[in-house]
């Protein structure tokens, strides 16, 4: 190979998808219980497929279509988000359909910052929002959360610089699970507003909230319109995530930027697709419901499980999403500690490392597995932290 070819790219100082590394180690031990990836075990409602099939025959499935989306879906994304979400998009906000909330998010960055510029990303992040970040040569802050995992409006506002161009927030919040006050939201977004700031809320758990917790999004609040991105996704909510849909409510004057991103990155969202979701949409969130109310009782066995472990390891509570995120009071490297837990255990979790929290942390999925299987995998895990531990 020519020695040019060896010189280093933006990507060698961008950390490698963790999934990836995880499911690698998971196919070299069969049998291991996955509490690894954040995806559901349900697939799409029976209209989305209906939908796709009819649109097979169209000649205009097969063809580029508006890189915005298809008018249809657009319209349908319009009423669902002021139905639900609060967010009149004829009050300054745009839609775009996207291949996912991942290239929402990625789009998101590129119409909003220049190189150097700096994102605030509360911790735990998203590991995607940080290699995004960097990918677009902008520079991550991280700021801590408190013991719940709740934002921190003091730590923020002391880390914004000349430079802050973006605050990004996740609720619910993956890797916590934790769902972010409506109080602390309002502030961020106001201090956003005030400073001339983005504000990007991710919110592709919005229907995964247990007990008391309540969804809310920054792009309904008054005088938002002008600084709020919201992201939403179907891959969750609709089991949709092979399907690849997702879609960004932005503010009208970054329409130049996103559509040129959209363009050069994807053309037009795949037509097969977004009539998929426009059926899915149509069912709404009634299909997802029953599916939510699974999960809260599949929390509860998950949580009432981790509390064996007593003073080894610190829960905080979860109140949405399909994750945890669990704290072992030991001094170990967390990736080494995974290794572990599927060659010896056969289970496997995500090391806290890939969220940005130093310590022994681990993001516990519960999605993706029916309620036996995840007693099974949590008992394991359990028992390969008590294990594993105390020979430490
Ligand atoms: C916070 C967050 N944003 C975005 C995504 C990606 O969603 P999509 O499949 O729509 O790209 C995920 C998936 O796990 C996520 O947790």
């Amino acid at each position: 190979m020519h020695e040019n070819l060896r010189t280093l790219s933006r990507m060698d100082r961008i950390q490698a998808p963790i999934i990836a590394v995880i499911g690698s180690l998971i196919r070299q031990v069969p049998g291991t219980i996955s509490l690894g990836q954040g995806v559901v075990h349900y697939g799409p409602p029976p209209e989305a497929i209906d939908a796709v099939r009819a649109a097979l025959d169209r000649p205009s499935t097969h063809e580029y279509q508006d890189g915005l989306g298809l008018p249809a879906l657009v319209a349908r994304i319009a009423r669902k988000v002021s139905a639900e979400n609060g967010i009149d998009v004829s009050r300054g906000y745009e839609v775009m359909v996207t291949a996912g909330a991942n290239m929402a998010f990625m789009h998101a960055v590129l119409a909003t910052t220049s190189p150097g510029d700096e994102v605030i990303l509360p911790v735990p992040f998203y590991f995607n929002h940080e290699m995004a970040i960097e990918m677009a040569g902008c520079r991550v802050v991280r700021v801590p959360t408190d013991d719940a995992y709740q934002l921190r409006l003091d730590a923020i506002e002391a880390a914004l610089t000349e430079r802050t161009r973006v605050i990004v927030t996740i609720s619910p919040n993956n890797p916590s699970g934790a769902v972010f006050t409506e109080s602390s939201l309002r502030r961020l977004n106001a201090l956003c507003r005030d400073r001339g700031i983005y504000h990007v809320s991710d919110e592709p758990y919005e229907y995964f909230t247990y007990g008391g917790a309540r969804h809310v999004s920054p792009g309904s609040f008054a005088d938002a319109a002008g600084h709020t991105l919201s992201i939403y996704s179907l891959s969750k909510a609709y089991g949709f995530a092979g399907w690849r849909v997702g879609y960004v409510v932005y503010p009208e004057h970054l329409a130049a930027a996103m559509i040129k991103s959209q363009d050069t990155i994807l053309i037009c969202p795949t037509i097969a697709s977004q009539e998929a979701a426009i059926g899915a949409l149509d069912v709404g969130r009634a299909y997802c419901e029953p599916h939510v109310r699974e999960l809260e009782s599949i929390r509860d066995v998950v949580v009432s499980k981790l509390s064996e472990l007593g003073s080894l390891a610190v829960v905080p509570a979860a109140d949405g999403a399909f994750y945890c995120l669990l704290k072992v009071n030991v001094d170990s490297d967390p990736l080494v500690l995974a290794e572990r837990l599927i060659r010896e255990y056969k289970v496997a979790v995500v090391p806290g490392t890939a969220f940005g929290i130093d310590g022994c942390y681990f993001r516990v999925a519960y999605g993706a597995l029916q309620r036996e299987t995840v007693a099974e995998g949590v008992g394991r895990l359990v028992e390969g932290l008590e294990r594993c531990v105390r020979r430490m």
